[in-house]
């Protein structure tokens, strides 16, 4: 959307600088991106955060936070400031791309893992409305997240109340879908709704280690029969997401870009694992299976994702206690986690251990081996979501776009900036 656009990059002043949060000082006039607008907006949506809300949370002026992201008013340093605390977002995004080298992107990991404890995630928690009547509708929570891990995970406890049976639940219930991918597990009793390419919706009462696929641009929604619903979500922008395809598009114009996807776009298969529930995938767990995997025993809740062959849920039952002899779980992918059991679990890596306590969360970067022991003998059980992004194809995501969201979709792709959550 080019009129919401800035006409002309807004500079940092020498005398305003900007002071990231370990003081460190960027001389100099360095220019925001063009489209400084959206991209806040966009990192807003990704930690499911209101303007309102983020304003309050870093004492920033609401009304001017909002003109900011209409392309009203002027970035300014207290904002590239919120933005650089409020990990995992980082200020280097909101940098005219040629300049991004100047803003260091911090890791503000421990050795590639970040553990927050469910006393942590509870002191975020925040509730939202949906709805004409403004029903309360999901109490959000900030788990585990990180700069250096494209995944961004979801705690959503649901509150709107439904029989999970007639699927004609009102317009308003849902988001517009969006443009990350999402893989999620249910807790409790949550039904599951969405809405296909031809508007028809759907809904799927869902139990205890239940997961699902969204693609990308998927309107869905997720509520309650009884009031004790919760979703564990990892979403994510994938290989469209990956600083070479974004550094692809984000100088096209949505014609140029059109171009380039109608030259490029692949032919899918015939048949895709979204297309037997109408652009979804959901599993049962009662049609999972376990498999032995020395110290754990691994339940794989959900595989076989179109295009993106390193992605899979899984529950793990933690057989073992005491430290391990070696760090046996080393994939190389992205790893978010959550400890569903009722008993604390250890997490092992490089030489670290950390204790996992129930409705704790971990994230663990890309190629750091780790190990988890039970503690007491006391069977410990999680559950992971993985993902590798750099091993995906863009052109097959967008593809797959295309096949469930349309044309819409696709050049969503491009220019997305409407609040989805
Ligand atoms: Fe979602």
């Amino acid at each position: 959307m080019t009129q919401m656009q800035m006409d002309k990059p807004k500079l940092y002043t020498p005398e305003g600088g900007i002071v990231l949060h370990n003081d460190n000082f960027v001389p100099g006039g360095i220019p925001y991106a063009n489209n400084v607008a959206n991209i806040l907006r966009s990192q807003l949506n990704r930690v499911k955060r209101t303007g309102p809300s983020f304003a309050e949370l870093y004492g920033l002026n609401a009304g001017y936070l909002e003109g900011v992201m209409k392309g009203e008013n002027p970035m300014t340093p207290e904002i590239v400031q919120a933005v650089e605390r409020h990990s995992p977002l980082s200020a280097q995004e909101l940098i005219a791309p040629g300049y991004r080298n100047r803003v260091p992107l911090i890791d503000d990991s421990k050795d590639g893992v970040v553990i927050v404890t469910a006393q942590q995630r509870a002191s975020t928690e925040r509730t939202t409305q949906r709805g004409p009547e403004g029903r309360n509708f999901y109490k959000y929570g900030d788990p585990s997240m990180q700069r250096y891990s494209p995944i961004i995970p979801e705690w959503i406890q649901e509150l709107y109340v439904h029989d999970g049976v007639n699927p004609d639940t009102p317009d308003w219930a849902f988001n517009k879908g969006h443009r990350e991918r999402q893989t999620t597990i249910f807790i409790g009793d949550v039904n599951f709704h969405w809405i296909d390419k031809e508007g028809n919706k759907y809904v799927v009462q869902t139990n205890t280690g239940d997961a699902n696929y969204i693609p990308p641009f998927v309107p869905h929604t997720f509520t309650t029969r009884d009031g004790n619903g919760l979703i564990l979500a990892i979403t994510g922008l994938g290989a469209i997401g990956t600083q070479g395809f974004q550094q692809k598009i984000q100088g096209m114009t949505l014609q140029e870009y059109q171009n380039i996807v109608q030259a490029e776009l692949p032919m899918l298969a015939e048949e895709l694992a979204t297309d037997k529930l109408n652009g979804i995938m959901f599993r049962r767990y009662a049609d999972t299976s376990t498999s032995d995997a020395g110290a754990y025993t691994m339940r794989t809740l959900m595989d076989g994702i179109p295009y993106q062959p390193n992605s899979r849920a899984v529950e793990i039952n933690v057989k073992q206690g005491g430290n391990p002899e070696s760090l046996d779980i080393d994939t190389p992918t992205d790893k978010w986690g959550y400890n569903t059991g009722n008993v604390p679990v250890v997490l092992y890596w490089e030489s670290h251990q950390q204790e996992l306590g129930p409705g704790d969360s971990f994230s663990i970067q890309t190629n750091v081996p780790f190990a988890v022991r039970n503690t007491n003998g006391l069977e410990g059980k999680l559950v992971m979501m993985e993902v590798n992004p750099e091993k995906e194809d863009p052109m097959d995501l967008i593809a797959l776009i295309n096949r469930h969201a349309g044309q819409k979709g696709v050049d969503r792709v491009h220019s997305e900036v409407m609040q989805w959550f």
